[in-house]
């Protein structure tokens, strides 16, 4: 029989990625913990089995009360994603720090406030794995979502060190590195230009294949995981194109396309 994972704790259920495995691992069997900022009772009433805990992963006090309360009664899952994302335009014709602190906030926060309380714990028989979702965004980052980028970087920084000093114990940490995946996100695109969004939607990743491919890879203790494969090449693209090619992708232009910082223009 195959291997399965028997409790999972997944952030940000409400919608995308998240959703998509909530659904799996509830039909298949694993007693699932679900955090979510707010109550959705249409997604609680549809799955009863599942734990809806309402914890904003902002909240570093939040996430240690979930984590202890859930450790205390033995109910701390041995696979934990930490998925809760957002994107925002944060750095079009200026510079937004309040939307930047947002995302840098549920991205980069809304991982590591799960982190303190885990590495705290003592050391436990089998091992836990500790999975962030991050993107292949963090490479090759979009100038106007600067927070985005800066989040998803910091976070691979954070676990590349993470994993290998925890390497051989009880803590496994790894990351989903991810292209374009068909959700909520990923259609927040239509504020970008109509070319942007035809390269994305030919490199673009299913929920179920995606779901299946992080599944497969929680299973293991691989650092990390690049899916889809075929967004490698689009990504690496764009990186030697930012690199060599002048003005490519480097946000010369604000959005609508008026030149940047030109004299005149609206304050
Ligand atoms: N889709 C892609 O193309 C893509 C590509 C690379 C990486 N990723 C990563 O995949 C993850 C999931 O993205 P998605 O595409 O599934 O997006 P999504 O459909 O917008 O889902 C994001 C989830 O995060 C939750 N969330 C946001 N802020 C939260 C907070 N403070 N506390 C708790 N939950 C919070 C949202 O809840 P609310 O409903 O309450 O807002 C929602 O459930 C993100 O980390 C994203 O960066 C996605």
């Amino acid at each position: 029989m195959a291997i399965k994972v028997k409790r999972v704790l997944i952030t940000g259920t409400s919608s995308g990625i998240g959703r998509a495995l909530l659904e799996h691992y509830a039909r298949s069997g694993a007693k699932v913990v679900s955090v979510n900022r707010r109550r959705v009772p249409e997604l609680e009433s549809h799955y009863p089995s599942v734990r809806f805990e309402c914890v904003d992963v902002r909240s570093a006090e939040q996430v240690e009360r979930l984590v202890g309360g859930l450790a205390e009664c033995d109910e701390l899952p041995d696979v934990l994603i930490l998925n809760a994302g957002i994107n925002r335009v944060d750095n079009d014709e200026s510079f937004q720090l309040a939307t930047y602190k947002e995302v840098i906030d549920t991205n980069l926060y809304g991982v590591l406030n799960f982190i303190r309380p885990l590495t705290l714990l003592p050391a436990g028989e089998f091992p836990r794995h500790l999975i962030a979702v991050s993107s292949m965004a963090n490479y090759v980052g979009n100038p106007y979502c600067l927070g985005y980028h800066t989040s998803k970087r910091a976070l691979t920084a954070g676990f590349d060190v993470w994993s290998r000093m925890y390497s051989g114990t009880d803590l496994v940490f790894q990351q989903v590195m991810l292209g374009p995946v068909r959700t909520a996100i990923y259609t927040t695109d239509d504020e970008f230009p109509a070319w942007m969004v035809r390269i994305k939607d030919l490199f673009s990743a299913s929920l179920d294949g995606t779901v299946g491919a992080i599944e497969q890879f929680a299973l293991t203790r691989k650092r990390k995981l690049f899916y889809p494969w075929r967004a490698v090449p689009l990504y690496s693209g764009m990186w030697l194109g930012q690199l060599l090619i002048p003005g490519f992708f480097q946000g010369k232009k604000t959005l609508d396309g008026k030149a940047r910082r030109a004299k005149g223009g609206s304050r």
